[in-house]
């Protein structure tokens, strides 16, 4: 029989975004911290299975229900099993009639509750007007260099192949002292960097819980920035409609912020745009990366785009080719329009792509990217750049990543994890560099 006192194990499986990383830290911290259990990567040996879903496309929801299903048939006696995240929210109780096996169901943004319906057999927790933007989580071993912090809850966009506002509900700021003291706290622990996280993080500052003023992102980044010992800060996502003036600026003249900027497209046809309810045009996307390139020689940028939206002619499809062309971005994730319950696009049924030229579009968008990615990575050899290191492999080799944020490898030892160093860039992949160490 178990003693009360002796620690229990927590397998946890995290799919989907960044979001979703820190959640599940957040996850394991509180059931560490108020019912003892320690993480174990030997699902055999768990006593809570927990899996945290991602709903944004359709193919991780199916990778869900056989995911639990092998849980289920791999588990000891006794064993329970959690889902978690915005699959949860949005199937909800649904998930326990068709796996019965499950034993409760947390939402994306109950994640505070978790402690409380652990040992509550049937539990469903998945309020979406849950206000999390003030628990202080306890807090999950950092990475040794690098740490995230949320900055908001929930998302206040409407656009319209977009699951996560159902999932996820309204945006919420988490008020600037929570953030900087947290990110404190892990410097502290040995973080040197840090990644700020919210659905749409340029939004930020415009509602909190209380009744505080308004803030702006730029400011939080100015505030983030005075934390000593914080080396470099990274954000994601940010929105090209909230890109203004004042934020290119403070991103460009700040030198602890990476120089790595993601700009989601999503897609280069202003009618598109406007039926995805983005709130920008093609004009404007691209006056805002030229801007950025201007003021930031090195920065690399990176996108997400959907092709096939419904409605999307071949005139639409090359303006997204168009862009990409005129960007040249460092990296895109491609994603092929997929109907998520819950959205607005679902109307435009009728306007449905074909499957066969969005799978044809797909490919045409890798094949230019891996172009455009190949010539851009060979530019860096024979340059020196500043590296963080991270990361010691067996053979020798220790990666890390310069400051705008590509990966590089080079011959070296442990003691130089976490040190910035000069890198000469010797070698160039298309998606990482090698390089000697500048004595
Ligand atoms: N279909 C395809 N891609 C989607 N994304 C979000 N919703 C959908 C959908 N229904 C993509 C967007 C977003 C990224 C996280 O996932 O490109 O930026
Ligand atoms: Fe979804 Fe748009 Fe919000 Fe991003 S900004 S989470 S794509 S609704």
């Amino acid at each position: 029989m178990q003693n009360k006192e002796e620690s229990k194990k927590l397998f946890i499986q995290t799919l989907g975004c960044q979001m979703n990383d820190t959640d599940s830290a957040h996850i394991a911290a509180e059931l560490n911290k108020h019912k003892n259990y320690t993480p174990t990567h030997n699902i055999e040996e768990a006593d809570l299975i927990i899996i945290n879903t991602c709903s944004v496309r359709e193919k991780p929801v199916q990778k869900l229900f056989s995911e639990i299903g092998q849980f289920n048939t791999k588990k000891k006696e006794g064993a329970k099993i959690g889902v978690c995240g915005c699959t949860a929210s949005h199937l909800g109780e649904d998930i326990i009639k068709r796996a019965p096996y499950v034993d409760f169901v947390v939402g994306a943004r109950n994640i505070s509750k978790i402690k409380d319906v652990v040992d509550t057999k049937g539990a469903v927790e998945i309020a979406i007007d849950n206000d999390d933007s003030t628990y202080e989580f306890a807090r999950a071993e950092t990475s040794m260099y690098k740490t995230s912090v949320n900055i908001s809850i929930g998302c206040d966009k409407e656009c319209t192949y977009c699951i996560v506002p159902a999932t996820r509900g309204d945006e919420i700021s988490i008020p600037p002292e929570m953030i900087v003291e947290q990110i404190k706290k892990d410097v502290a622990n040995g973080a040197v960097e840090v990644m700020l996280l919210g659905q749409n993080v340029n939004s930020y500052g415009r509602r909190f819980s209380d009744k505080r003023e308004k803030t702006t992102f730029t400011k939080l980044l100015q505030e983030v920035s005075k934390i000593d010992g914080l080396e470099r800060i990274r954000f994601t996502s940010p929105h090209p409609l909230h890109m203004d003036d004042e934020f290119i600026e403070e991103f460009a003249q700040n030198p602890k912020i990476s120089k790595c900027i993601h700009m989601p497209l999503q897609s280069g046809s202003t009618n598109i745009l406007k039926a995805m309810k983005r709130g920008y045009t093609k004009e404007w996307f691209l006056n805002r990366a030229k801007k950025i390139r201007e003021l930031v020689p090195n920065v690399r940028i990176t996108t997400d785009i959907i092709v096939a939206f419904p409605g999307e002619t071949q005139e639409d499809f090359e303006d997204t080719i168009d862009v990409i062309e005129q960007v040249k971005f460092d990296q895109i994730f491609n994603f092929k329009y997929s109907p998520r319950p819950n959205t607005a696009a679902l109307a435009l049924e009728e306007q449905t792509v074909p499957d066969e030229i969005g799978s044809k579009r797909l490919i045409e968008v890798i094949e230019l990217h891996k172009k455009h990615q190949s010539e851009l990575m060979q530019v860096n050899v024979g340059k020196t750049m500043t590296v963080l290191f991270e990361n010691l492999k067996p053979n020798g080799e220790i990666s890390g990543f310069t400051d705008n944020y590509c990966q590089v490898f080079v011959k070296g030892s442990d003691e130089l994890l976490g040190q910035f160093v000069d890198v000469k860039i010797t070698e160039a992949t298309r998606t990482a560099l090698k390089g000697e160490i500048v004595k």
